[in-house]
């Protein structure tokens, strides 16, 4: 049995909005991680601009966040053992010309148009995972996770 870790998948608005990128995304994620909670929500400016403040300040902060405010956002708390590397090498890079030419097959590679519309977000680790999935699941109780051994391992 592996202990499971956490982490936070956040399917982008125009993501969303394309049927067959969200529903290949979907199955991917239903194939190879445990899905622990899902949420569909809309972002307000302010709200996007607090999850993504540690990019304040930087040159492409108020495109990211006016994007990320601009429609439904797709949340999914996902396990695995390897959870936030899996999902990252999944994503591909964030750079959606690298992620095309170096990985199509990623899903940024099939599915980026910019390097804001970059298809989703993973959380790079465990300590962002944890203030990310407490920022859309407040009431998420860790200690349960942790404590749970039919949980968190599979
Ligand atoms: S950085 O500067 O290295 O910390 O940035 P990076 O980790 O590559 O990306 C962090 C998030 O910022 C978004 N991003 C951009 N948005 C708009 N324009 C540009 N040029 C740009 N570059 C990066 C990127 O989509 C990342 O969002 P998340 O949701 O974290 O994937």
């Amino acid at each position: 049995m592996e202990k499971l870790q956490l982490t936070l998948a956040i399917i982008k608005p125009h993501a969303v909005k394309n049927p067959v990128a969200v529903s290949y995304i979907r199955n991917v994620i239903k194939n190879r991680f445990v899905v622990v909670r899902t949420r569909r929500v809309i972002l307000d400016a302010n709200e996007a601009g607090d999850f993504y403040q540690e990019h304040e300040g930087k040159f492409f902060f108020n495109r990211l966040v006016t994007f990320m405010a601009s429609g439904c956002i797709d949340l999914h708390v996902i396990a695995h053992k390897n959870a936030i590397d899996l999902w990252r090498r999944m994503l591909g890079p964030t750079k959606v010309y690298k992620a095309q030419f170096q990985e199509p097959y990623s899903l940024r590679g099939m599915f980026g148009i910019s390097d804001t519309r970059n298809v989703a977000h993973g959380s790079d680790s465990t300590v962002s995972a944890e203030r990310e999935i407490k920022f859309f699941f407040p009431d998420f109780s860790f200690y349960e996770w942790h404590n749970n051994d039919e949980l968190r391992y599979r």
